[in-house]
């Protein structure tokens, strides 16, 4: 199936689906209940989401909402970020667009505040923005391949000046059932956009469909199938790797469904959420520092490529000590600081291709000679 055909299959069936709801697109999904109070009826009934990745969002964040629908990710992320938090949904359907802008300013007055608003734009292309290349287009029409190459160059150019969504810009990207909508050839920029939007040290949680065998081709080529969350779907490992591609971290599955939502000729498509951080890129600096794996398993491979046993001291970058300090890493490590810390400014280049052990002389200096009596844990305390 052409690239054209598929992606006019995906906005005819949605054009549609925002207009009467079809309950063929519905994915069985709870939402917290106090958070649909506030939102129109009209959004809810057109829920063609399969998981909540809202719940994962923190108060004042700035979100972007991957293929927005009738906003009902929005409205709820609106609320968990709260009034001094932003939203943006970003849809390529008309239809699914009118229907968000209508119900925004009901929802604002409900919550008495408006941090809400949509753009429209094909996820994998998030620099374009097609209603200001509308705008254009209405001034300077296409009416032969002169036009038409100008109005490649036009797009090109707003790209550059106009993003729709700027880079380094959003702390995390939401998407709710939509990845798996865009066409094969497309997938590998579409991960590449969601890392080029996010902020060091932001992450994308996305809910979507996924399948547990590759998808076979005469699938892949049925319009229904592809509007309807299945064809594009990709595999459970493929769906991670395409994370890691990109250039994420820190990647894990936050939720898998059990049970499948729907089996195809005994393929089963199923609904994910996972989370994927941003944030390892960088120069790596030596400061003496060290973590100690703290197990359940023998072994650990980080996105390094640093295989760590449990128990044994690793030598670490700065950069890499201060992320595993944080969530998601925490709880598995111990952490050594050095006697003498080294200023950031004194620090030098830390090759972070090897992974090397640490001796505690290194993080306690070699001259290190002290000599103390037993700590008083005796008082009160039950050491011994
Ligand atoms: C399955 S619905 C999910 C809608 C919404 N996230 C929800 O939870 O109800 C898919 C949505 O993605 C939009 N969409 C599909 N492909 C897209 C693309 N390439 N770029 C932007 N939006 C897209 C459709 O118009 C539709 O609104």
């Amino acid at each position: 199936m052409s690239a054209l055909n598929t992606e006019s299959a995906v906005r005819e069936r949605y054009a549609a689906g925002a207009k009467t709801p079809e309950a063929k697109l519905c994915c069985p999904t709870d939402y917290n209940p106090q958070y649909l109070e506030a939102i129109p009826q009209e959004v809810i009934e057109r829920d063609y989401g399969c998981g909540d990745p809202s719940q994962y969002l923190r108060a004042g964040e700035t979100v972007l909402d991957l293929g927005s629908g009738t906003g009902k990710i929005c409205f709820i992320a609106a609320q968990v970020v709260g009034e001094k938090g932003r939203d943006i949904g970003v849809d390529i359907t008309d239809e699914m667009l009118s229907v968000a802008r209508r119900n925004a300013p009901i929802v604002a007055e409900r919550l008495r505040f408006a941090n809400v608003e949509f753009r429209k734009g094909r996820i994998q292309d998030l620099a374009l923005d097609l209603e200001r290349l509308d705008e254009e287009l209405k001034a300077r029409p296409i009416t032969d391949a002169a036009s038409f190459l100008r109005a490649d160059e036009l797009a090109q150019e707003l790209r550059v000046k106009h993003p729709l969504v700027a880079s380094d810009s959003v702390d995390a990207v939401v998407s709710n059932c939509v990845l798996n909508l865009v066409e094969a050839k497309a997938k590998r920029q579409l991960f590449e956009e969601i890392f080029r939007v996010l902020k060091i040290g932001g992450r994308a949680v996305i809910s979507d469909i996924v399948s547990d065998e590759e998808v076979p081709e005469h699938l892949q080529n049925d319009p229904e199938l592809w509007s309807g969350c299945i064809s594009g779907a990709l595999t459970e490992e493929g769906f991670l790797e395409a994370f890691n591609a990109a250039g994420f971290y820190g990647i894990q599955i936050l939720k898998r469904d059990q049970e499948p939502w729907q089996t195809v000729e005994g393929i089963e498509f199923r609904s994910v959420t996972i989370e994927a951080l941003k944030g390892k890129q960088g120069p790596c600096v030596e400061r003496n520092q060290a973590v100690i794996y703290r197990g359940p398993f023998k072994e650990v491979l980080d996105d390094d490529n640093h295989r760590m046993e449990r128990g044994r001291r690793y030598a670490v970058c700065d950069k890499t000590f201060n992320i595993y300090r944080k969530a998601p890493y925490a709880a598995f490590f111990e952490f050594v600081e050095p006697v003498t810390p080294i200023p950031l400014e004194q620090a030098r280049p830390f090759d972070c291709s090897r992974t090397a052990l640490r001796h505690p002389r290194e993080t306690k200096g070699m001259d290190y000679n002290l000599t103390t009596e037993a700590s008083q844990c005796c008082d009160g305390g039950g050491c011994c």
